[in-house]
């Protein structure tokens, strides 16, 4: 979705271009397609550049590097409101160009402000929900001349979840407004910035405030305050200091974050390894957890798989009734059949999902108490609305494709199964994973560079799993729809017989997934492939039976009913990636996509 950031410095600076550039570099993994600069100077003179396209291209034709200023703002667009042209991208200014803004979000109730403002005399240059948040803004500016007031009055008429930043070119100083999107502060020596993502702060300071729905903030370069956008009250707040590694944001001499993040995989592992094991928390929720009537399991896209592998653990180790579920579909499948005794686990990398925000909303609007979060990133709005939060520990995560927070899902999701049924077996097995995942993603590498070659004009992969390993094929076909563009999808081994097999022709890749458990079974969904020619690609614990029947088999170096869907999975992104980077494709920006869904 939409990147936003806004700073204000002490001094007119004449590398202003440069310092955004930094900070935009740092939103492009939310996914955009138009990107916009604005630089303000201390005599308030606007210089505004803005286009479709690539950052780094707009940049250069734009010379965005050369603006200057004291005050400056950045958007990077992912179209929802009108489609990506010069005119719909962001920041924009109001008819008397002395406003200037940027938001990231959804204003719903775009068409109808559109009519009326223009009808008042307004005049737009397109049709984004940006737009018309800074006519919004300046329609009661022109009236009350002060923009704190303005902001407020906005508040009441632009519905919708969104966030923005807004300067008076004439006054100084800024403006940040959180209503649904996220929105941090970030406090430095000689400035103070605002934006929509806190790794867009860390290259400038570790210092950050999270604001709160309902909330605004002004701020220059040496002060801030935060305000209720309803009262206008002011509202205290400590300042935090980020002490993650600020390196995460940087590709450290990978060609591409996706890769980076699959390879630190057997590290980040061990954040939730010590979690499960040492916090103690983790075990008074499981205990909570244990206790209650159901258990759901809830979240989009990775976050749902890792749910739903969750499932299947609670169920075999911690013997607890759970289920999983999309978030966008929560209300319609369970809304009516809730109980006060039942937990509900919000699972979401960004915390910012707004499906699962809304499942959030549902739930606490209705008294429900036992709300937990798993999220990656702390201040993000499922972890800020939540009291009891499950961390996923995973450091920053900026390939748009999800890969080392699912992992850490899943890790949690067997540890917490291992809490709730007593298995310390568990517990203990899992400290084998780091070094699992090492030799894995190592030995397979260089199979799935090979596989990538042979597949990369396929127009369609399937995945077949059993048991856990079924949303492991979910997730590694995600996985190859995201970054190649190649028709990925999974199945249950148990049911391909039962309708897709009719797909299947000559040379047609399917990738059956095992533990050894399984084994007899996929054997049987091999050869139903085999016998009509298909191509069959085994990741495996090591089995002769599995390997004979293979056109290629992925060994796995470990064999069992948690551990196997794991590493499979680790295969099947390395799978991903090169078929991405074989299809000439970047996968840390796929096409459509956004690492952080604000959006219904
Ligand atoms: O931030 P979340 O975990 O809530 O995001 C949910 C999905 O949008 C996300 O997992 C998406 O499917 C990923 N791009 C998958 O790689």
């Amino acid at each position: 979705m939409c990147g936003i950031f806004g700073i204000v410095y002490s001094e007119e600076k004449n590398n202003l271009g440069e310092c955004l550039m930094k900070a935009a570099r740092r939103l492009v993994y939310r996914g955009y397609d138009s990107a916009g600069f604005v630089g303000i100077s201390e005599e308030g003179k606007i210089d505004l550049r803005k286009d479709a396209g690539k950052l780094d291209k707009i940049a250069k034709k734009l010379k965005f590097q050369e603006i200057k200023g004291k005050r400056g703002i950045i958007q990077l667009r992912w179209a929802t409101f009108g489609i990506p042209k010069k005119e719909n991208a962001q920041p924009h200014v109001d008819c008397k160009k002395r406003l200037v803004s940027a938001h990231n979000g959804n204003v719903v109730n775009t068409g109808e402000l559109i009519r009326e403002l223009t009808f008042k005399g307004h005049s737009f240059m397109g049709d984004n929900d940006g737009e018309v948040v800074c006519h919004t803004v300046e329609d009661f500016f022109n009236v009350d001349h002060n923009l704190g007031k303005s902001i407020m009055k906005a508040y009441r008429i632009l519905r919708g979840d969104y966030s923005y930043i807004i300067a008076d070119s004439k006054e100084k100083g800024m403006f940040a407004v959180k209503k649904g999107s996220s929105l941090f502060l970030g406090i430095g020596k000689d400035f103070t910035c605002a934006s929509s993502d806190l790794p867009s702060i860390l290259p400038f300071t570790k210092r950050y405030i999270p604001l709160y729905d309902g909330e605004f903030a002004e701020f220059h370069s040496s002060s801030y305050k935060i305000m209720s956008l309803e009262t206008g009250e002011r509202i205290e707040r400590e300042e935090l200091i980020y002490k993650g590694d600020i390196s995460q944001a940087e590709k450290g001499g990978f060609p591409h974050f996706m890769i980076k993040e699959i390879k630190e995989q057997p590290r980040t592992v061990n954040g939730i390894i010590s979690y499960l094991n040492d916090s103690g928390e983790a075990l008074e929720y499981g205990k909570q957890i244990r206790k209650s009537r159901k258990a759901f399991l809830i979240g989009s896209g990775s976050s749902y798989h890792a749910s739903l592998m969750g499932s299947y653990f609670l169920n075999r180790i911690g013997r607890k009734f759970s289920i999983p579920v999309v978030s966008g579909e929560f209300k319609e499948l369970f809304g009516n059949t809730l109980n006060k005794r039942d937990s509900f686990i919000l699972v979401s990398q960004s915390g910012e999902t707004k499906d699962t925000i809304n499942v959030l909303n549902y739930l606490q609007e209705r008294g429900f108490e036992n709300l937990y979060s798993f999220v990656n990133i702390p201040g993000s709005t499922l972890y800020l609305r939540t009291k009891k939060r499950f961390p996923v520990m995973s450091e920053l995560e900026i390939s748009v494709a999800a890969t080392k927070t699912f992992l850490n899902q899943a890790v949690g999701f067997v540890g917490l199964s291992a809490l709730i049924g007593g298995r310390n077996d568990i517990l203990k097995e899992i400290s084998l994973l780091p070094g699992l995942l090492e030799e894995t993603i190592g030995k397979s590498e260089v199979f799935c560079e090979n596989l990538a070659e042979e597949l990369k004009s396929s127009l369609s992969i399937y995945i077949l799993g059993y048991g856990p390993n079924h949303p492991a094929a979910l997730e590694g076909a995600l996985k190859i729809k995201e970054v190649s563009y190649i028709h990925g999808e999974a199945y249950y081994s148990t049911e391909f017989k039962h309708g897709p097999l009719a797909l299947i022709e000559e040379g047609n890749p399917v990738i059956f997934l095992s533990s050894r458990e399984d084994s007899e079974k996929i054997i049987s969904a091999i050869n139903e492939v085999r016998v009509r020619k298909g191509k069959i690609i085994s990741i495996s614990p090591e089995n002769s039976s599995i390997r004979l029947n293979s056109d290629v088999f992925i060994p796995l170096p470990y064999e069992n009913y948690t551990m196997t869907p794991l590493l499979s999975v680790a295969v099947l992104q390395l799978l991903a990636y090169y078929l991405s980077v074989k299809r000439d494709i970047d996968p840390d920006t796929p096409r459509n996509l956004s690492k952080t869904i604000t959006v219904d």
